[in-house]
């Protein structure tokens, strides 16, 4: 049977991360099997009942899934009015490991989705630290021009800090309609990061699609669909 130290197994369990783990242990809130253990070197397997402040640990299978989010659903686990989640679209579809959202998806924005019970995993890649490149392709208001464009490479100003140095590409534009399509790579993951850069630049998000994120990419799954993550995909993204 597989063994593992108390606190990576409390940070699989999304406990919280292995340092705060590590903290949680050595300040007393951890039991295994009934026994208060203050050690960091303790460790357990799977038929060990681990207890934070008297919570029986919750460890699953880690699972790892990859959803192209469609539009009017919300990146949580579930929601206070009832609307549906992005967990319920994999729930119908028969997952039942007790899975979350990593990082988030406006309720109007599709496209790339990870979705895991793995919590380590998912502590580490919303890390800000990690920088993780995404590629967005939105249709915004108006003919963006290379000023425009340029700005937005460099950053621009929103909640009163500058956004980092981003790439954005105009793939087309519809005079008659008087609207373009930009594809736009950035390393950060503020909230509503991609329509406040557009917005500062005159030319408000109609549509947005996160094409890709870090590794993930949406070849090959259509809109509303999900997959299990392969295991290089998995491998790639512990590598982080
Ligand atoms: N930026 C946004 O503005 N919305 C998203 O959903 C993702 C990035």
């Amino acid at each position: 049977m597989k063994m593992e130290r108390l606190q990576k197994a409390m940070a699989e369990a999304g406990v919280a991360s292995r340092r705060a783990s590590e903290k949680l242990i050595v300040e007393g809130h951890v039991k295994v099997n009934g026994k208060l253990v203050a050690e960091l070197d303790t460790k357990v397997s799977s038929s060990d009942q681990v207890t934070v402040d008297g919570v029986p640990l919750e460890r699953e299978q880690p699972e790892y899934y990859l959803l192209n989010k469609p539009r009017g659903v919300i990146t949580s686990a579930h929601d206070e009015r009832g609307r549906k989640t992005v967990v319920d679209i994999l729930k119908e579809g028969g997952v039942t490991a007790r899975i979350y959202p990593v990082g988030r998806l406006d309720y109007d924005t599709t496209g790339v989705l990870l979705l895991t019970n793995d919590g380590a995993l998912a502590n580490k890649l919303m890390h800000p630290s990690f920088e993780i490149e995404k590629t967005y392709v939105a249709k915004v208001k108006g003919l963006i021009s290379n000023h425009d464009l340029e700005q937005l490479r460099h950053g621009v100003v929103i909640d009163g800090k500058r956004t980092k140095e981003a790439n954005p590409k105009l793939l087309s534009v519809d005079k008659q309609h008087r609207v373009s399509i930009v594809r736009l790579t950035i390393h950060e993951g503020r909230y509503h990061q991609v329509k406040k850069m557009f917005k500062a630049v005159g030319h408000p998000v109609e549509k947005l699609t996160r094409e890709s994120d870090g590794i993930l990419n949406l070849k090959g799954l259509p809109g509303g669909q999900w997959r299990e993550l392969k295991m290089d995909e998995i491998n790639a993204l512990k590598k982080l």
